[in-house]
């Protein structure tokens, strides 16, 4: 068992693609690590880097503290499994399972003992007579989740193992590879591209995108409090949806968020007010999930939307309904966002309205829309990819409800997501 140390890990491949950007994690003994990103963002390439296999441009990878960079997949003592995996097909399942174990030169009769300890775990104790081709997808899975295992690694890696199989086994695989990695306390780097896989599988997550790690974190972490847009609009389904907002500071009484042509009312005693009034007359990202709105009755005063049904789509268990708020929605950046140099922006930015904002403490208690708001507003028109938001709001199973309706949502403040511009989150204390 081992503890991982990535140091500032870049990667550029020959003719110049940049697959990693300064990777720093750190991966304690016997974690499930979950790294999650879209294709391309450098998953397998980080996987092959802890495993020896690829040898970053600069940087360095730790094991136990120490710098692995001299020592090859062997010596690390990994287990890996590949996006594409495969079975030795001249060899029966048990065979498959015993061969690192039969290079390695061990009694025969030990080998016996982990061979039918790693098929039990895995469920496939009554096929290791079989040939791979008399095996069903999974079931190859298993037995080369059971080769890799058998060695007893110091650090197991898995590359999307379950990307080829459907659904149901899916759900079913997750819930033993979770189990066995976790009674093995073997430390282990679980790559996927499915937010259900990542949330459902991992001690923590860590979130790339084009190289760059967005956020790290508990599952529950991760998902409530997102350090970037990026990890907001990639994890949650439905999606969550990104409202452009203009921050107005009332000093007597709250932070309005002007949202197409209605308003937030956020409370002062909300702990994130603070943070919100250095944006005075700026435009912010407001991010609302679908848990942040359910459909009410009667509008409350900054605290509710009001909107038309666009359209809705069942799901069996829930309807969901996409509500045109007259809003304008923001597209996250496809480079992704750096998020220290998103969050090193925002604590300028905290400094430089400091000052202004003492002063306009002083002199004004309650703003009107001035000239300058204006001029901001006008000044963002047009910079970013802008298109009219859709809200997505869960009804009931089969609700009866026709597009063009209209519909009063309820908000809770308390839920949503507020980034700055660049993408990096605003919220108390954050980093
Ligand atoms: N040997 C290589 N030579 C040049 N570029 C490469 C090489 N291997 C990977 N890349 C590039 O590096 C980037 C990261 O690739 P990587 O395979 O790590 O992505 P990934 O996150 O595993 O994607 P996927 O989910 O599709 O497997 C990609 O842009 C890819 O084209
Ligand atoms: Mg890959």
């Amino acid at each position: 068992m081992a503890r991982i140390g990535l140091r500032d890990i870049t990667k550029v491949f020959p003719g110049g693609a940049v697959a990693l950007d300064g990777v720093d994690l750190d991966i304690a003994d016997g974690e499930l690590m979950v790294l999650i990103g879209p294709s391309g963002c450098g998953k397998s390439t980080l996987l092959r880097i802890i495993a020896g296999l690829e040898t970053p441009t600069s940087g360095e990878v730790h094991l136990d503290g120490m710098d692995a960079g001299h020592l090859s997949p062997k010596e690390r003592q990994v287990a890996m499994v590949f996006q594409n995996f495969a079975l030795y097909p001249h060899m029966r399942a048990g065979e498959n399972i015993a061969f690192p174990l039969r290079i390695s030169g061990m009694d025969p009769a030990a080998q016996g003992e982990r061979i039918a300890e790693s098929a039990g775990a895995l469920g496939v104790r009554e096929l290791l007579n079989r040939w791979p081709h008399q095996l069903s997808g999974g079931q190859r899975q298993r037995v080369a989740m059971g080769r890799a295992l058998v060695r007893q690694p110091r650090l197991f890696l898995l590359d999307e193992p379950l990307s080829n199989l459907d659904s149901g086994l899916r759900a079913e695989l997750r819930a033993e590879i979770s189990g066995m990695v976790r009674s093995l306390g073997v430390t282990t780097v679980y790559v996927t591209h499915d937010q259900t896989e990542a949330l459902t599988l991992a001690d923590r997550i860590a979130v790339l995108s084009q190289g760059v790690l967005q956020d790290v974190g508990t599952a529950g972490r991760v998902y409530d409090k997102p350090a970037t847009m990026f990890v907001a609009a990639f994890l949650g389904t439905p999606r969550i949806t990104l409202l452009e907002a203009f921050v107005y500071v009332y000093l007597n009484s709250h932070i309005a968020l002007r949202i197409g042509e209605q308003q937030l009312y956020l409370p002062w005693s909300d702990p994130r007010a603070r943070e919100l009034a250095h944006y005075h007359g700026e435009a912010i990202v407001v991010g609302v999930r679908a848990e942040a709105v359910a459909p009410i009755a009667e509008p409350r005063r900054g605290q509710s939307l009001r909107g038309s049904i666009r359209h809705l789509e069942h799901h069996g268990h829930e309807s969901l309904a996409f509500i045109d708020i007259g809003a304008t929605e923001i597209d996250v950046d496809p480079d992704g966002v750096r998020p220290r140099a998103a969050a090193a922006a925002a604590r300028r930015h905290a400094r430089a309205s400091e000052s202004l904002f003492n002063r306009f403490l002083d002199k004004i208690t309650r703003t009107e829309r001035g000239p300058e708001v204006a001029q901001a507003e006008n000044g963002h028109a047009g910079r970013h990819h802008l298109r009219p938001a859709e809200l997505t709001v869960r009804l009931p199973p089969r609700v009866r409800a026709a597009s063009g309706e209209n519909i009063t949502i309820g908000v809770r403040l308390d839920m949503l997501h507020f980034f700055e511009r660049r993408g990096g989150r605003i919220d108390v204390g954050w980093r």
